[in-house]
C-alpha cells in the first residue's frame, strides 16, 4: 500500500457514516471517530468532515445531517476507560511549533464553516465533552441536543489562544455578550444543565435517550419539503447578518416566492384534504 492509499483509508476511518431511511426523511449520521483522543479534530478529521459535508449537500436523498462523536473503546486490561466525548477540541498536538502562516492555512476553509454553510438542516448530538473546537462544531450546527453528562467550554485561553473556529461570534450570538465573555475569558467548563439554562443547547436528555430523541427530531424535520427547509434556514440565518428592516423585506419576498412552488400547493391541498403531503422538493 502506498502513502496516498494509506492516507485515504485514514481519512475514511476518521468519520463513520450511518443513515436512517424512516419516514422518507433520510437522516445521515456523521460520527467523528477518534475516541482514544476524545474525537479531537486533527487535520484528517478536518478533511473528512469537509468531504462528508460536501457529499451530504449534493446527495438529494439526504434531508438532515446529525453530527456526533464516537463512544469510547473498551480499555485494555488495567487501563482506565476514556471519558465520553462529542469532540474535545482541535488536536492540540497539531498546534505545537506552528506559526501564524501554518495555522491560517489549516483554519481557512475549515470544517466549522463547511458545516455552517450547509443548506440542509444539521443537528449536533452531544454526549460528553464538547470543548473548544468541539463546542464550536456543535455551534456550527443548527440545533444542539445533549445528554445530561455533557460538558461544554471554550478553554483555548489556557493555551494562550482564543477560539478560532467561529466560537467568539457564534457563542456570542447564541448566549449573549456577557456569558460568552465569561466562558471565553475564564476557559471554565460548564455542565449540560447550565448550558441548557442559557440557551447554548436546545434540548437535554438522559444518555440512553439521546440517539432516539435526536433521530426523532431529525425525522420530523426531514419529513418537510426539502426546498422549504432550505428557504426557512436561509431566512432565519438573515437574522444574524442583516439589519431587521432589510431582512423583513427579504423574508416577505422569500415567503411570496414559495407561492410559486409545487410544494406550497401540495402542502395546502394536503391540509385541506386531511392527507399527508407528498413533497416534490420544488
Ligand atoms: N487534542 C489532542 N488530544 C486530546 C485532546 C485535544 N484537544 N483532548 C483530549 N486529548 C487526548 C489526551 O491527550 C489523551 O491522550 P492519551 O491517552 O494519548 O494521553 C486522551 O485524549 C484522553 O484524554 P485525557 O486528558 O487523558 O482524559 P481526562 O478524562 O483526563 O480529561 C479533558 C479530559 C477533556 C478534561 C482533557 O482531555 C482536556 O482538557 N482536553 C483538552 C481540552 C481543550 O483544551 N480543548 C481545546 C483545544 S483548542
Amino acid at each position: 500500500m502506498d502513502v496516498a492509499e494509506e492516507q485515504d483509508i485514514l481519512l475514511e476511518e476518521s468519520i463513520l457514516i450511518d443513515s436512517t431511511d424512516k419516514s422518507k426523511g433520510r437522516v445521515l449520521i456523521l460520527t467523528i471517530n477518534r475516541p482514544d483522543k476524545l474525537n479531537a479534530l486533527n487535520s484528517l478529521v478536518f478533511s473528512a468532515i469537509k468531504e462528508a459535508c460536501d457529499k451530504a449537500e449534493k446527495d438529494d436523498t439526504v434531508r438532515v445531517v446529525i453530527f456526533s462523536g464516537a463512544t469510547p473503546n473498551t480499555p485494555s486490561e488495567g487501563k482506565r476507560s476514556k471519558p465520553n466525548a462529542f469532540v474535545a477540541g482541535a488536536d492540540i498536538l497539531e498546534f505545537k511549533g506552528k506559526n501564524s502562516e501554518d495555522i491560517l492555512q489549516t483554519f481557512s476553509e475549515n470544517c466549522w464553516e463547511a458545516i455552517w454553510n450547509m443548506n440542509k438542516p444539521t443537528i449536533a448530538m452531544i454526549d460528553g465533552f464538547a470543548l473548544g473546537g468541539g463546542c464550536e462544531l456543535a455551534m456550527s450546527c443548527d440545533i444542539r441536543i445533549a445528554s445530561v453528562r455533557s460538558v461544554f467550554g471554550q478553554p483555548e485561553i489556557n493555551l494562550g489562544l482564543i477560539p478560532g473556529g467561529g466560537g467568539t461570534q457564534r457563542l456570542t450570538r447564541l448566549v449573549g455578550y456577557g456569558k460568552s465573555l465569561e466562558l471565553i475569558l475564564s476557559g471554565e467548563f460548564i455542565n449540560a444543565e447550565e448550558a441548557y439554562s442559557f440557551g447554548l443547547i436546545n434540548q437535554l436528555c438522559e444518555p440512553e435517550n439521546l440517539r432516539s430523541k435526536t433521530i426523532e427530531l431529525a425525522i420530523t424535520i426531514g419529513s418537510k419539503s426539502i426546498h422549504t427547509l432550505k428557504v426557512a434556514k436561509s431566512a432565519v440565518r438573515m437574522a444574524l447578518n442583516i439589519p431587521m428592516d432589510d431582512a423583513i423585506k427579504i423574508e416577505a419576498k422569500l415567503f411570496a416566492d414559495l407561492f410559486d412552488t409545487e410544494d406550497k400547493e401540495i402542502g395546502v391541498n394536503a391540509f385541506l384534504e386531511k392527507e399527508k403531503p407528498e413533497w416534490k422538493g420544488c
